[in-house]
């Protein structure tokens, strides 16, 4: 009997430390440990054995028992440890894979786009596109545009000026551009200008900072007609080929004459009411909606570019400049300019 148990304890020793899987092992455990197990049955026989037998078999049986259950043990340890490393190797998840189906990476905000969509209606006319300083120096943006010392656009309350530098602001509008293009290049000039500006102010139609378009035209022979055809071939790309402008007189310091320029209503088709009968609520009734300022370039103007070539005798030109959030907002009915810069997916993403 006792060679049989060390027989038995050999071979399960052997089995249990070649057992390469867990599933293997709790095999071997019910094999050589469980109910059915020749093992199991020796020790459950033990008291029908004859008394000098049963203390030498059952010390022996338990022995065995007791070493074969620390080894599958010993050995479940091991292959868990093991079997946890191949895992991590095999189901390793690549975070950086697309997901199923692939989220698109991202698309412009609607700010840009209708500003590439502007540039690109005023490439075609011929125009090229600038950019320019947001810091800029109160001689850009006030007084070579013609702003007398007290204009209200100079004003503390209107304006961000850099404390430890009192004629450096952040740019309240594109204008600025119009004399640093001058500057540096001479008539004829046809440019745009995007780009951020910054006023002190904040309501659900204004923000801090927004955009603008700038536009300058400076050849010899422009006249006002000039600047109604340009900016009806600029309405007409943005809103639609059945858009009317209609000028009406205004007052900029930089521009003589100067105009506030509307843009047929493109809800109603100019009407003022909508096909239910009910008053249009984009135009509010007026079949007419302001989109933008311009005029014609203020001698005045040209006087602080005359040293590059800008003779207000001999070149003249218009200038006009659009807010681009309003444009966004009009064409797309978005209620509160705040939310283009809110960044807000669910906002964003409707644009895409
Ligand atoms: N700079 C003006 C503003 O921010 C807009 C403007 C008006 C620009 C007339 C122009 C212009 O070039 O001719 O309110």
């Amino acid at each position: 009997m006792l060679e049989r148990i060390e027989e038995i304890r050999a071979e399960a020793n052997a089995a249990i430390g070649a057992a390469a899987s867990s599933a293997e092992l709790e095999e071997l455990r019910v094999r050589y440990l469980g109910r059915k197990a020749e093992l199991t049955g020796v020790l459950r026989g033990i008291a029908d054995l004859a008394p000098e037998e049963r203390g030498k078999v059952g010390g022996a049986a338990n022995k065995a028992r007791k070493e074969l259950e620390a080894l599958l043990e010993a050995s479940a340890e091991r292959l868990d440890a093991s079997e946890l490393d191949a895992r991590l190797v095999a189901d390793r998840v690549d975070v950086s894979l697309p997901g199923a189906p692939p989220r698109a990476v991202g698309h412009t905000h609607l700010i840009a786009r209708t500003t590439r969509q502007i540039e690109d209606i005023m490439v075609g006319l011929g125009y090229s596109v600038a950019e320019g300083p947001e810091i800029e120096h109160d001689y850009y943006n006030f007084t070579a545009l013609n702003h007398p010392p007290g204009h209200p656009a100079r004003m503390l309350q209107d304006t961000f000026y850099v404390r430890s530098h009192p004629e450096v602001l952040l740019r309240t509008h594109t204008s600025p551009m119009q004399i640093r293009a001058m500057e540096t290049q001479p008539p004829p000039i046809f440019i745009v200008i995007p780009g951020k500006v910054y006023r002190r102010d904040s309501d659900a139609t204004h923000s801090p900072m927004f955009h603008q378009m700038e536009g300058l035209a400076i050849a010899e022979g422009l006249t006002l007609a000039d600047l109604q055809g340009t900016l009806l071939a600029m309405v007409r790309g943005i809103f639609g080929g059945e858009r009317e402008v209609r000028l009406r007189p205004h007052f900029f310091p930089f521009t003589e004459p100067s105009v506030e320029v509307d843009v047929s209503c493109f809800q109603c088709e100019g009407t003022g009411t909508l096909a239910d009968g009910e008053r249009c609520n984009l135009c509010k009734g007026q079949g007419w909606i302001e989109i933008l300022g311009a005029g014609m370039v203020d001698p005045n103007v040209l006087g602080f570019v005359a040293d590059s070539g800008y003779d207000p005798e001999r070149v003249q030109g218009f200038a006009f400049g659009l807010g681009i959030e309003r444009v966004a907002m009009l064409r797309h009915g978005v209620p509160d300019l705040r939310r283009f810069f809110d960044n807000d997916v669910r906002m964003l993403e409707q644009f895409s």
